[in-house]
C-alpha cells in the first residue's frame, strides 16, 4: 500500500481511477483478441482457397501437360481472371509454361528454388505467405500436377492479400469508435454509481462532524437501505443515545445542586441567629443545634446516596458471595427498628424456608433497606410492613409489602427514576431526595434481576424483587 495519502484521496477518486483502468483494459483486451482473432481467421481461409485453385488448376491440367497443349493456356488465363489472381503452370523441372498475366520474360523462368514449388514438384501440395517490396502481403499456393501417378509438373498461384489489413484498419476504427462510445457511456454511468456511494458518505461524515462539535441532536438521512444505510441507522441510535445521556447528566446535576441546596439553606437559617446572639436560651440553642445535626445528617445522607450511584454507575463487576436471603431480610429489619418504633409501623418478616444466593450482599442489602425504609415511611401508624421471601422457578424473589396509601397511577412511570418524588412525600420534610428506588433498581439490575412494583389506593403498595440463580 505505502502511502495512503496518494493520489486520489478521494474514494470518488479512487474509484473511478480503478474502474476507469479495468474498463480500459477490458476493451483493450477484447479489441486486441477480436482483431487477431479475424487476422487469422481471414488469412486462413484465403490460403485454403488459394490451395483450392491451384488444387483445381492442376486437377484439369495433367492430361495436357506432356502433350504440351495450348489449352493450358486458356485455363491458366481464364481461371486466373475468374478468381483475381495471378496462374501459372510449371513443367517437371519447374520452369515457368504458361502465365495467366502474360508477362513474356517469365517464361521458361525457373522458380524451383522457391520452397513451395519444390513440395509440390516433389508430389504435395504447399502455400505461403511473403511480402514483396512495392506490393505488399503476397499468398502463393501452389499443387502438384500429376498425369496417370507420376508428377509431371505444378501450378502455382499467387494473389496479393493486402486488402484484408485495409479491411481489418477499416474494422479497427469501427471498434474503437464503439469502445470510445461505450467507454464514454461506461465513464458517464460510473460518475453517478461513485457519487451514489460517495454522497452517503460525506453525509454520515458531516453527522459524526457535528457531534462531534457538540451537536448531539444532529441526525442523518440515507433513504437507502444497504450497508450505508444500515450505518446511518446506526448512527441516530448512536447521537439519539448520546443526546439522552447528556441530557440527563445535565437533569441529574441540577438536580443534585438542587437538592444540596435545601439542606445548605436551611443551616445557614439555624447558625445565622446562634451566632448573632438572637438566641440566648440554653434549650433553645440546644433545639437549634439539634436541628442542625438533622440537617447534616440529611446533608451527609445525600452525599452517601449520590456516591452510591456514581460507583454503581461505573458499573464496577459485584462482589458476589453467598448469601442467605431470610438472614438478610433480618438484618434490614432490625436496623430499620428504630424509625418503625418512631413512626408506630410494626416489621414482620413472614417464615420462608432459607434460601442461599450469590450476590454482593453490602449492596443487595441496600436495595432492600431502601425499599423498606419507603414502607415504614409511607404506612400510617399502627400499620404492618411484612417483608418475605420464596423460591421461584429460576431464583429468588423478596417482596416487601404495606398498607400504606399506595401509589397514585399518574407516579408509577417515574418512581424509579433519580430525584423523582410524589407530590405528597415532597411537601414531607423528612424523606429522601427521591433517589432510594433509582438506587435500588441499579443494584438488582446489576445482579440481572428484575424489580417492580404492584399498587392499589388505599390497598397499599408491594415491592417485588426477583433476583436469578444461575443454573
Ligand atoms: N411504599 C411506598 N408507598 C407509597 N409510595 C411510595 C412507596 N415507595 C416509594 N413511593 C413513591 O416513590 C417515590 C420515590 O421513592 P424513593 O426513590 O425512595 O424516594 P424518596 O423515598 O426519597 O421519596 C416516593 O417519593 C413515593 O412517592
Ligand atoms: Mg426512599
Amino acid at each position: 500500500m505505502g502511502d495512503r495519502r496518494s493520489w486520489p484521496v478521494s474514494l470518488r477518486g479512487r474509484l473511478m481511477v480503478s474502474y476507469l483502468g479495468l474498463l480500459i483494459m477490458a476493451l483493450a483486451t477484447v479489441v486486441l483478441l477480436a482483431l487477431g482473432y479475424l487476422e487469422r481467421t481471414a488469412l486462413e481461409q484465403r490460403r485454403e482457397t488459394l490451395r483450392a485453385h491451384a488444387r483445381v488448376v492442376a486437377g484439369v491440367s495433367g492430361q495436357y501437360m506432356l502433350k504440351g497443349h495450348d489449352y493450358l493456356e486458356y485455363i491458366s488465363r481464364d481461371y486466373g481472371q475468374l478468381v483475381g489472381a495471378r496462374v501459372l503452370i510449371l513443367d517437371r523441372g519447374g520452369r515457368v509454361l504458361y502465365d495467366s498475366f502474360y508477362e513474356t520474360e517469365m517464361l521458361g523462368v525457373d522458380l524451383s528454388p522457391r520452397q513451395e514449388v519444390t513440395t509440390a514438384l516433389n508430389g504435395k501440395e504447399a502455400a505461403r505467405l511473403t511480402r514483396l517490396p512495392g506490393v505488399g502481403r503476397t499468398l502463393y499456393a501452389a499443387a502438384p500436377v500429376v498425369d496417370r501417378g507420376r508428377p509431371v509438373g505444378a501450378v502455382l498461384v499467387v494473389q496479393v492479400v493486402e486488402s484484408i489489413w485495409s479491411e481489418l484498419a477499416a474494422v479497427r476504427q469501427v471498434l474503437l469508435l464503439v469502445s470510445a462510445a461505450g467507454l464514454a457511456l461506461a465513464l458517464a454511468a460510473g460518475w453517478l454509481l461513485a457519487a451514489s456511494l460517495t454522497r452517503p458518505v460525506q453525509v454520515l461524515h458531516e453527522g459524526v462532524r457535528a457531534v462531534e462539535e457538540g451537536d448531539l441532536s444532529r441526525r442523518v438521512e440515507i433513504p437507502t437501505r444497504d450497508e450505508l444505510g444500515q450505518l446511518a441507522e446506526a448512527f441516530n441510535a448512536m447521537s439519539a443515545r448520546l443526546e439522552r445521556v447528556e441530557q440527563s447528566r445535565r437533569a441529574f446535576v441540577a438536580n443534585a445542586a438542587h437538592e444540596l441546596r435545601t439542606p445548605l439553606a436551611s443551616l445557614k437559617a439555624l447558625v445565622e441567629p446562634l451566632l448573632s446572639g438572637a438566641v440566648t436560651d440554653p434549650t433553645e440553642q440546644a433545639e437549634f443545634l439539634r436541628d442542625i445535626a438533622k440537617e447534616v445528617d440529611r446533608l451527609t445522607e445525600l452525599a452517601g446516596d449520590l456516591l452510591t450511584l456514581s460507583e454503581l454507575e461505573a458499573g464496577r463487576p459485584a462482589q458476589t458471595e453467598p448469601v442467605d436471603v431470610s438472614g438478610l431480610l433480618e438484618q434490614v429489619r432490625d436496623r430499620l427498628l428504630p424509625l418503625a418504633r418512631a413512626n408506630g409501623v410494626e416489621v414482620r418478616v413472614a417464615p420462608s424456608l432459607p434460601s442461599l444466593i450469590r450476590a454482593d450482599g453490602l449492596k443487595l442489602e441496600r436495595a432492600i433497606y431502601n425499599l423498606v425504609h419507603n414502607a415504614i415511611t409511607f404506612s400510617p401508624p399502627g400499620e404492618e410492613v411484612v417483608l418475605h421471601a420464596e423460591r421461584t422457578a429460576d431464583g429468588v424473589r423478596i417482596v416487601v409489602q404495606d398498607r400504606g396509601p399506595g401509589i397514585p397511577q399518574e407516579d408509577l412511570p417515574h418512581i424509579f427514576e433519580r430525584f423523582y418524588r410524589s407530590e405528597r412525600s415532597r411537601s414531607r420534610t423528612s424523606g429522601g431526595a427521591g433517589l432510594g428506588l433509582a438506587i435500588g433498581r441499579e443494584i438488582v439490575q446489576g445482579h440481572g434481576g428484575k424489580i417492580w412494583v404492584e399498587t392499589e389506593a388505599g390497598e397499599g403498595t408491594r415491592f417485588v424483587v426477583q433476583i436469578p440463580i444461575p443454573a
